[in-house]
């Protein structure tokens, strides 16, 4: 789906942002359209990602999943892209457009740091200096994160107002951009956002998708899967994925988001399947909000999927019923963490265990000897802490 002339995805997208942000945000437009496409740029880039992130990451057929279910089961492997997400493949295009535009400085804000780390990466690689923000609740949640970024030669600043998380954080590093938008970049993490970020963000990620359907076909006579599956917080991984096959009428394409504790009346990170219209962090989109119009929390066991609003892109598709949205619970995403490790061999993010979770509970949707392709989004060595806690509560029987 491509965005009109105003940033909208069918009825969702646009810009709602402060009258300060609009110069900023049409000067970022009018430099993606000018050098992103250039050969140049398009070259640079690949460069970047074949040498620095490991690219193209392998299509992996899951021998021992792929036995038990009767289909083949595909994992694109961003888990193996440099720093262990599919996050740096954003966060090095949005480096290398501002080193274009003549900054010097990127900001970024994060939650579970995945994103703070690949923009620390991606600054020290391209050689401009980053500040990152990060609640402070979630900085003592995240230290691992946090020291990480610092080793890379990020300044993380701890942001104490409000519930001192990811939207606070959001609000201080908006504020920081306003003071200081001639050299800096504002990097956003994922589809979300005013325009043109929705439509930059998926433009860096588009490869994965690219990669997996050449790959898919060279493998299997020009074949295509049944179904492509990925997880959905603001939505980058599973944009990435789903891109490059959206005109392809007859590939089923299915995005998971967090349904939390899956409890009645628990908070959840369920905007697709269970939010309302409204407009967030610039954009109108699906975001949880109470009758009065107040954001709700979100929850998730997988911290990059705990977030309230969604980007507008995957809206419009679910509006037009190209796409799929379901959900998935805490307990389900651990079951299929736990089944991967001990199957295959592979330590996935809890963030990608919810999209092979609703798989392998929807497993009779799909035909024999057929083929789905699920996004690996991340590795789960960063998730180990919450896994032990889950862990052990349940040989204690709680
Ligand atoms: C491994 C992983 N997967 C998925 C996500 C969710 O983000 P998005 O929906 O933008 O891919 C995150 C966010 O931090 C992540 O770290």
């Amino acid at each position: 789906m491509h965005p009109d002339a105003r940033g909208y995805y069918g009825p969702y997208g646009g810009r709602f942002v402060p009258e300060l942000l609009m110069p900023p945000l049409l000067e970022l437009e009018k430099a993606a359209r000018d050098i992103v496409p250039t050969e140049e740029f398009r070259k640079e880039f690949g460069d970047i990602l074949r040498d620095f992130v490991g690219r193209p990451t392998p299509l992996y057929r899951c021998p021992t999943l792929s036995r038990e279910l009767g289909f083949n089961l595909w994992l694109k492997r961003e888990d193996l892209a440099h720093t262990g997400a599919h996050k740096i493949n954003n966060t090095l295009g949005q480096a290398l457009l501002a080193k274009h535009m003549g900054k010097t400085r990127l900001i970024a804000e994060t939650g579970a740091g995945q994103h703070g780390v690949a923009t620390a990466t991606a600054a020290a690689m391209t050689g401009l200096s980053c500040t990152v923000y990060m609640g402070a609740v979630d900085v003592r949640r995240q230290a691992h994160n946090v020291r990480r970024m610092e080793l890379l030669g990020a300044k993380v600043v701890a942001v104490e107002n409000g519930t001192r998380t990811l939207k606070d954080a959001i609000n201080v590093a908006l504020r920081a951009w306003i003071a200081e938008l001639e050299d800096t970049h504002y990097c956003v993490g994922s589809v979300v956002g005013p325009h043109p970020f929705p439509w930059l963000v998926r433009e860096f990620q588009q490869v994965i998708g690219l990669e997996a359907r050449e790959e898919f076909m060279t493998r299997n006579m020009g074949r295509l899967p049944n179904a492509l599956v990925a997880c959905v917080g603001g939505g980058s991984n599973a944009m990435g994925l789903f891109h490059a096959f959206v005109p392809d009428e007859g590939v089923r394409i299915i995005g998971v988001e967090a349904s939390g504790s899956g409890e009645e009346g628990c908070y959840h990170s369920a905007t697709l399947t269970k939010g309302t219209a409204g407009v967030f962090q610039g954009a109108l989109t699906l975001l949880l909000q109470s009758e009065q119009g107040q954001i709700e929390p979100s929850h998730s066991i997988a911290p990059g999927l705990d977030y309230p609003g969604v980007g507008p892109e995957h809206a419009g598709l679910q509006a037009l019923g190209r796409a799929e949205y379901a959900c998935v619970n805490d307990a389900a995403a651990m079951r299929a963490f736990k089944k991967l490790c001990r199957t295959e061999g592979i330590i996935p993010a809890l963030e990608s265990s919810h999209a092979l979770a609703w798989v392998l509970d929807n497993a009779d949707q799909f035909p024999a000897g057929g083929d789905v392709v699920i996004n690996l989004s991340g590795r789960g060595d960063k998730d180990l802490g919450i896994v032990e806690e889950v862990l052990q509560a349940e040989e204690e029987g709680k």
